[in-house]
């Protein structure tokens, strides 16, 4: 069974509460890496908990969510091995398995819906990357991450 780490901040906790289940739906184990309540939180902390998860192969995939989804998806794709995309639209969600081997899905509790949530989870986890010219292009996404390291 395939694992998706779900990581979100105190903007997203009634939205989560609809797609775990819906996730889990569709087949995958969920682990639960944001918070439950409404108090605020630092999503920072959380993208890099859902990033690591998936960077060290503890999940295939993440969804990682905060009000926009780009405070998240930048802590995301801090983590080295790490591709985090926002997306607001299922054309979006879908390319960014396809061509660009996403490894976490990020969205905005604040921009859209649950309904909308659900098609980017659909198009997300039930696609698979094209590879071919894609490789090559996303091998040279990776070539930048190795050439700036700065702790080696
Ligand atoms: C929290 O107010 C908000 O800043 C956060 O959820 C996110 O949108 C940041 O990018």
């Amino acid at each position: 069974m395939k694992t998706v780490v779900f990581g979100n901040d105190h903007t997203a906790v009634e939205l989560k509460k609809e797609l775990i289940p819906y996730v889990e739906a569709k087949g995958y184990q969920v682990i639960n890496v944001g918070t439950d309540t409404t108090d605020s939180v630092d999503y920072p902390a959380i993208g890099e908990a859902v990033a690591v998860m998936v960077a060290e192969g503890k999940a295939d995939f993440g969804i990682a969510v905060c009000g926009t989804g780009l405070g998240i998806s930048l802590a995301c794709n801090k983590v080295r091995g790490i591709r985090a995309c926002v997306c607001s639209e299922p054309y979006t969600a879908r390319y960014s398995r396809l061509h660009n081997n996403c490894n976490i899905l990020c969205f905005g509790a604040r921009v859209i819906g649950p309904e909308t949530a659900k098609m980017l989870i659909d198009e997300f986890l039930d696609t698979e990357f094209e590879g071919g010219r894609h490789a090559r292009r996303v091998d040279m996404i990776m070539d930048i991450e190795r050439r700036n390291r700065t702790d080696e």
